[in-house]
């Protein structure tokens, strides 16, 4: 059967039944997708060439479950997860297929060309990279490039919703579509990007914050905990409920962003023309790194991930219960 686009009809989505996922890779990223798509009720088989990698899955899946119960799955992992010892055998009966293995190019094309060797034909092969672009990806598959593409999650990825699904050259528009509703269905918020750009979009606008953020540190201007703290004390707040523009929209009052443009637009503008130039140097980076000690004083990291993850929780359970926001 063929698609829209003359390659293999793609039907993963919520009319298609509960489907079968494939992770390859099975880190950071691979394991939290891992957690996510047991907690939809979705048979996992995964694979990671690592030593002890089957055994960390298991651990980081148990790590991520209780904030996965809060949000609705039952209390323990459901038995759905199986584990191969090569790719072949993770993906052979695959519906969808989440790549997640290192953010080296030369990696990810050998990776998802065996991907594309033994994938079924209508499955959609989504890889994690943060920045790679598609098309140097789905350049190195020989049977299906069409249904290669980006599926970009942000950490914690069984928590946070975003996911950013790029297309490449040769991708076709039935497997984004494809993509699209997958991750709906499991639950995501997909947003499609329409061009492939080094970093996608949310890396580069996290990028341009953090340009000027390591600029006025390394000034003196501000130390990283103050960074830290304008921001969460500040238009963080906001941004998880309004985002960038919606704020500007919301700070003209009765005008609008209209308003806000009108007499705001052009300092922001002038602004922008001087933002800094951080050097990339062992100084900033150890700057960076003896001001992040100091900042974790009185705490420790699994503790802050863990409150990142409350806090986080909170805040989706109250935004799925407000009717008025955008989008
Ligand atoms: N960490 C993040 O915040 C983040 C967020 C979004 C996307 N990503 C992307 O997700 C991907 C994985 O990142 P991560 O942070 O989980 O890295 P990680 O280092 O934690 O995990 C990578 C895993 O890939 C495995 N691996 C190595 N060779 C492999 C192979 N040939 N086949 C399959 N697996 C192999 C490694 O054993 C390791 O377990 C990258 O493309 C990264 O850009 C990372």
């Amino acid at each position: 059967m063929t698609g829209p686009a003359g390659g293999p009809e793609l039907a993963v989505g919520p009319t298609a039944g509960l489907p079968r996922v494939a992770v390859v890779g099975t880190g950071v990223i691979g394991a939290a997708w891992a957690a996510l798509f047991l907690s939809r009720g979705y048979p996992v088989r995964a694979h990671d060439p690592a030593p002890g990698a089957r055994h960390r899955l298991t651990a980081q899946i148990a790590a991520a479950w209780p904030a996965l119960a809060a949000l609705g799955a039952g209390t323990e992992p459901p038995s759905l997860l199986t584990w191969s010892d090569d790719i072949a055998g993770a993906v052979t009966d695959a519906d969808f297929v989440q790549e997640s293995g290192p953010e080296t190019l030369d990696l990810k094309q050998a990776v998802t060309a065996e991907i594309d060797a033994h994938a079924p034909a209508a499955a959609v092969i989504a890889s994690s990279s943060s920045g790679l672009r598609p098309s140097q990806i789905q350049a190195a598959c020989a049977r299906h490039p069409e249904r290669v593409l980006i599926g970009h999650p942000f950490h914690p990825a069984h928590l946070i919703p975003l996911v950013e699904v790029v297309g490449g050259e040769r991708t076709s528009a039935a497997a984004v579509a494809a993509a699209m509703a997958f991750y709906t269905a499991a639950g995501k918020r997909p947003i499609q990007v329409r061009q492939e750009l080094p970093g996608h979009v949310v890396n580069r606008l996290q990028a341009a914050l953090w340009k000027e953020a390591y600029s006025l540190v390394q000034r003196g201007v501000v130390t990283v905990a103050e960074v830290d703290a304008a921001i969460t004390s500040g238009p963080g707040l906001r941004w998880a409920v309004v985002g960038p523009f919606a704020g500007q929209h919301l700070s003209g009052g009765d005008g609008g962003i209209a308003h806000t443009l009108e007499h705001l637009g052009p300092p922001m503008a002038a602004w922008w023309a001087e933002l800094g130039q951080p050097s990339w140097t062992p100084d900033l980076v150890e700057q960076v790194v003896g001001q992040m000690a100091q900042e974790m004083t009185g705490t420790t990291t699994q503790r802050l991930a863990a409150a990142r993850d409350r806090l986080v929780l909170g805040l989706l359970a109250a935004k799925s219960a407000e009717p008025d926001l955008p989008g």
